[in-house]
């Protein structure tokens, strides 16, 4: 952790993983973005993403992230208010964000953390599209979402954003500690939205595991400063 906290993406080895400080200073709160989703920059609107406090010492517990929606928001809020590392995973975390709303939302969390999303005509799309008040009828299925690819769809980046700020802001409320996100290499078609929408939440750091992530840092710059990346 401390060489990670020496450079603005250093980098450091825990098992499974190599994690990427994100510097503190270029979390995003508005402006343009443009990571493969040129028309979303017009809807951007400044947002309220905290500064992300560094640990003001090295965490004795790193929380693994485990996919998909293992370790979700709860568990690393807990861990990260422990004044530990906690980690969400963002492996198919925009499925899991409209399977909650199918599911009626117990607790208002994944609405009350989409009111907050810096691009509220997607927060309100979603909400009409999945949320079901009462949950679904029993017997019947989730509504899918269509699989991300690689040419790109805006509609389907937007979901993704949205997916991944919702758990790291879950994961960020009522403590002032970092949190974490994981994510896996070989999975590459959700990877730049799902790392906007987490910087947009300010999450701290990104872990990645299956595969080794060469590219992963120089896209955090690109996209903390709502740059084109790739
Ligand atoms: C159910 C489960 C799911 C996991 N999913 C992921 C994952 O999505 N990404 C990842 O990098 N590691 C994943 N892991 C690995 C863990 O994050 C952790 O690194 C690993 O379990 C080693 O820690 P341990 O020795 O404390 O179990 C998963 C582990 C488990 C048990």
């Amino acid at each position: 952790m401390a060489d990670a906290r020496a450079s603005a993406l250093g980098s450091v080895h825990v098992p499974l993983y190599r994690a990427f400080r994100c510097d503190p200073d270029s979390i995003p709160v508005c402006g343009a973005v443009n990571c493969l989703m040129p028309d979303i920059s017009a809807d951007v609107r400044p947002g309220s993403a905290t500064p992300v406090k560094p640990h003001g010492h090295e965490p004795l517990v790193i929380q693994g992230g485990m996919g998909a929606g293992v370790s979700a928001w709860l568990l690393a809020r807990t861990v990260s208010a422990a004044g530990q590392l906690g980690v969400v995973s963002g492996t198919g975390i925009d499925t899991i964000l409209v399977r909650r709303l199918q599911d009626g939302d117990p607790g208002g969390h994944m609405r009350r953390a989409m009111a907050r999303f810096p691009i509220p005509g997607v927060a309100k799309r979603v909400l009409e599209r999945f949320y079901l008040p009462t949950g679904r009828p029993a017997g019947q299925r989730y509504a899918a979402l269509p699989m991300p690819d690689h040419r790109g769809s805006l509609r389907r980046d937007a979901i993704t954003v949205l997916g991944n700020f919702v758990e790291v802001f879950l994961a960020r409320e009522g403590h002032d500690q970092p949190v974490g996100i994981n994510y896996l290499t070989k999975i590459q078609a959700p990877t730049l939205p799902s790392l906007y929408g987490a910087l947009l939440a300010g999450v701290g750091y990104v872990l990645m595991g299956a595969g080794i992530p060469r590219d992963i840092p120089g896209a955090l710059d690109q996209l903390a400063r709502h740059e084109a990346a790739s």
